[in-house]
This record gives structure tokens, C-alpha cells and sequence, in this order.
């Protein structure tokens, strides 16, 4: 059975195309600013900007090549961030081991990203198949204060 690993990306605002480091850094700028622009405090913003690090991290590591898409979500009268991390790299063969933290395939890595990008967002899901790519999709509510 093959699932399908897709996006619209027509339904997203920005985007960012991950193959060379400094878009991890480019990524992180744009992000920051888009959540700034929608109101987030300064700590959740600090969040987001590090879960967008992670996610286009491991494209530049396990992939080469990639895409973070971002847009904002209005929900009755909520707003949410929303990151997707598009890649038709090797996948994950399992899925449940590498959100668990502490698994890494690179040596001297804690393997805390995927793990640490849950814990620091509302919405987490991940869709990976072997040998298609893999779609890391996380929103943050903001929070009135
Ligand atoms: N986009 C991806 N494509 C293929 N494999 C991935 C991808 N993202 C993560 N992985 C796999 O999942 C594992 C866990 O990822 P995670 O980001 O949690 O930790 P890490 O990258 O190994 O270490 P850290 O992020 O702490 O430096 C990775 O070691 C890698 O094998
Ligand atoms: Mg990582």
C-alpha cells in the first residue's frame, strides 16, 4: 500500500527551499518574522523559530533537498502558525523510534529534534514513507496575553 505524501502548496503564504545550509538560517529569519507579524509572544516565537530550525536541519542532513512551507490558520477567532517540512527524501523506516528522542542515524547527534518539535508545538503529525520522503506537518496556537 502506498500513501501519498503531499501538500497543496497553493494553500500556503510562503515557502522556503531548503538545499544549502544558510536556508536553515533563511528559514528561521522568515519564520520569525511571519510570527512576529501575527502577534506571538516572544517566547513562542523563540519555539517556532527552533522547531523550523530542526525540521529543515534534518532535510539539509537526511535529504539535500526540500521545502518549509508556513502559513496562518484562522480557526472561529484563533490563529495558529502552521509549518509543514516537505521532502522526497529516503523516509524513515520507523516513525513511532525516531519521535521518541533519543534515536539518531548521524554519530555525535542526540536525536532530539523530532521529539523537541513535538513537545514545543500544539499540532504535530508526521507521514514518512520508505524510499518516497517524508511530510512533518506542526501548527502553535497563539495565545492571548
Ligand atoms: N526528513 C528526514 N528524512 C529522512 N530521515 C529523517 C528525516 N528527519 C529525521 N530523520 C531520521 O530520524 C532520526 C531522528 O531525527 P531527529 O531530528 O529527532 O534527530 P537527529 O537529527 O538524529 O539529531 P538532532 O536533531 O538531535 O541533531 C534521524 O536521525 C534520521 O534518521
Ligand atoms: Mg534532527
Amino acid at each position: 500500500m502506498s500513501m501519498l505524501i503531499s501538500i497543496k502548496p497553493e494553500e500556503y503564504d510562503f515557502f522556503v527551499r531548503i538545499n544549502e545550509e544558510k536556508d536553515i538560517v533563511i528559514a528561521r529569519q522568515m519564520v520569525k518574522d511571519i510570527a512576529k507579524k501575527l502577534g506571538f509572544s516572544l517566547a513562542d516565537i523563540t519555539k517556532i523559530s527552533t522547531v523550523v530550525s530542526e525540521l529543515a536541519r534534518n532535510i539539509y542532513r537526511y535529504v539535500g533537498e526540500g521545502f518549509i512551507y508556513i502559513r496562518e490558520r484562522k480557526e472561529g477567532k484563533d490563529v495558529y502558525i502552521e509549518l509543514v517540512a516537505y521532502d522526497r527524501g529516503p523516509g524513515i523506516e520507523d516513525i513511532d523510534l525516531a519521535i521518541t528522542g533519543g534515536f539518531t542515524t548521524t554519530k555525535g547527534s542526540l536525536g532530539l529534534g523530532l521529539s523537541g518539535v513535538r513537545r514545543l508545538m500544539d499540532e504535530f503529525s508526521i507521514k514518512s514513507e520508505v524510499g518516497k520522503g517524508t511530510l512533518v506537518i506542526v501548527a502553535k496556537r497563539r495565545r492571548s496575553f
